[in-house]
């Protein structure tokens, strides 16, 4: 089974206090809007490089096709954009049916699904991470959306190989040391729920040190298996279910 999605890990309050913060303020999510572009490309050059970065025309195509599933965390004091998450709806089955990350990110969108792929995860403080993603929770639920899947670089991969000269990629990914994952961006997702190896994917996404190699992993909505529940509450109800269940998930 899935460990779902820790939407709660660890708040509340303090777990997303930005470190240049006072305590009593807390790092604050919402959606996205085109207003937000420069400082979105700001972000995109400090954690990807240049082909890796998305374009400020990629950045507005995704606000515009789906301002619901465009999120920004930012700092209470200065408004600086600390993290932000693009998704899109896919078919529950999408990656039975292609291969690379360019695929995903242009796979038409179904009329009917439970199923998000992440585009795009960017951060510059992991107090943002938290924060976009307790925002979301609540609208996730209200949408009936089940199951978030991303692709992961591994970026212990290429030196692994080099002392493995026989090693199976199959093996690094799923190998772990302390219980955890050995690769880091793969403990980092696995702490945070995202911990379901669902495909290995060659020719995933330029990534030098994953040798392009990239990694689905499924994550699953806290609760989002009460779906009739959160049809039926209006969103601010849901919004303070969540708050509550956080502390306890
Ligand atoms: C991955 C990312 C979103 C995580 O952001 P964050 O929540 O602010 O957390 P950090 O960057 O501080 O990383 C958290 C921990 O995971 C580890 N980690 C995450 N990604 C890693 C990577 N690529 N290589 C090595 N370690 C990594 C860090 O070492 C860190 O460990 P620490 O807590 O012991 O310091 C951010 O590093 C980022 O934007 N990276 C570039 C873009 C990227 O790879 N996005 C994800 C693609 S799906």
């Amino acid at each position: 089974m899935d460990r779902t999605l820790r939407f709660a890990t660890p708040f509340p309050s303090r777990a997303i206090t930005h470190e240049h913060a006072h305590e009593h303020e807390r790092v604050y999510a919402r959606f996205l809007n085109s207003r937000d572009v420069p400082a979105l490309l700001d972000l995109e050059h400090e954690k990807w490089n240049e082909v890796q970065a998305a374009s400020e025309a990629q950045l507005r195509a995704r606000i515009e096709a789906h301002p619901d599933l465009a999120v920004g965390a930012f700092c209470p004091q200065s408004d600086r954009l600390l993290a932000s998450l693009f998704m899109r709806p896919v078919a529950d089955d999408f990656h039975r049916r292609a291969q690379t990350w360019q695929d995903y990110a242009s796979l038409p969108a179904p009329h009917h699904s439970s199923t998000l792929f992440g585009i795009s995860l960017t951060s510059r403080d992991k107090t943002g991470v938290s924060a976009l993603l307790e925002f979301f929770w609540p609208h996730a639920l209200k949408r009936g959306w089940r199951h978030i899947y991303l692709g992961s670089p591994v970026p212990g991969l290429r030196q692994w190989l080099a002392e493995h000269p026989e090693g199976r990629i199959e093996d690094y990914v799923r190998a772990r040391r302390a219980g955890l994952p050995l690769d880091p961006q793969l403990r980092y997702y696995g702490s945070r729920g995202f911990s379901k190896i669902v495909a290995v994917k060659a020719n995933y996404f330029p990534h030098h040190r994953s040798l392009d190699f990239g990694v689905l992993l499924r994550g699953t909505i806290p609760l989002s298996g009460l779906r009739p529940l959160w049809a039926s509450l209006p969103l601010p109800s849901v919004r303070r279910a969540t708050r509550l269940l956080a502390g306890l998930l």
